[in-house]
């Protein structure tokens, strides 16, 4: 779905936000994407939507986290707390964050017994009702990066990896996990994304490198909310 600008985008995604909610019984299960993007969200929410959703009920979990404190301004929880945590009435109990002060292997055991908390009974893996994506300018998501794609394909609930820059670990979701999701949408604006976003939609073959190119949600229900510059190759 195209959008105007990214405030239409965020006003139609808090739109099929509330949507699944409502079709969901009980809790409803989220992992959050990190990054620049998803802000613009979460100050739609936090600006329009403090009282009209019951935060009770959502539970936040993060698709990936840089290995990092809380407080380190690469966090993804921490800009999540200030961007939406800090505005909202939704109890601690439902944030579960991945411990980026640890080290990788406990943060991964740690966070791999909160997600085990998700299984329904008998589900071999958690199943979230929506895992929210962005798209890296190399074709990246959550933190799985092209240069370490097979990770996409492990058999744990979630890897560590490495940026391929920066050399700062991440811990990530696996691709089974994310495709695992009752629901998946890619949040991505941008003229920079514009080729990447068209690259994977046409299915051109340079996007098997790509980690966010894995992204096939078994049950269909992968969405692509998308402002104009980010989409602005789509038709070649
Ligand atoms: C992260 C992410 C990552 C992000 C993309 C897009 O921790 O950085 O989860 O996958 O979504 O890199 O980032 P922007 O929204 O900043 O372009």
């Amino acid at each position: 779905m195209i959008f105007n600008d990214s405030e239409k985008l965020v006003e139609a995604f808090t739109d099929h936000f509330i949507i699944l909610m409502k079709l969901k019984e009980g809790d409803f299960y989220v992992a959050l994407s990190g990054g620049n993007t998803p802000k613009i969200w979460f100050e739609e929410l936090a600006k329009n939507h403090k009282d009209d959703i019951d935060w009770s009920k959502v539970h936040f979990y993060w698709g990936d986290e840089r290995c990092v404190p809380p407080d380190d301004e690469d966090s993804n929880y921490g800009m999540t707390k200030q961007y939406l945590l800090n505005h909202i009435n939704i109890p601690k109990q439902n944030i579960h964050r991945i411990l980026g002060e640890l080290t990788p292997a406990q943060a991964v055991e740690l966070y791999e017994r909160e997600l085990n908390n998700i299984s329904p009974s008998g589900a071999a893996f958690p199943i979230f009702d929506l895992v929210i994506l962005g798209l890296g300018d190399d074709g990246h998501t959550a933190s799985i990066f092209p240069h370490q794609i097979e990770l996409w394909d492990s058999e744990d609930l979630c890897v560590v990896t490495t940026h391929p820059d920066s050399g700062q670990r991440r811990i990530s979701l696996s691709g089974k996990v994310i495709n695992g999701a009752s629901s998946v949408a890619f949040l991505v604006t941008g003229d920079k994304k514009a080729e990447k976003v068209m690259e994977i939609l046409n299915m051109k073959k340079v996007s098997s490198s790509y980690p966010a190119s894995r992204v096939l949600n078994e049950s269909n229900n992968t969405y692509w909310f998308l402002d104009k510059p980010a989409a602005s190759l789509i038709s070649e």
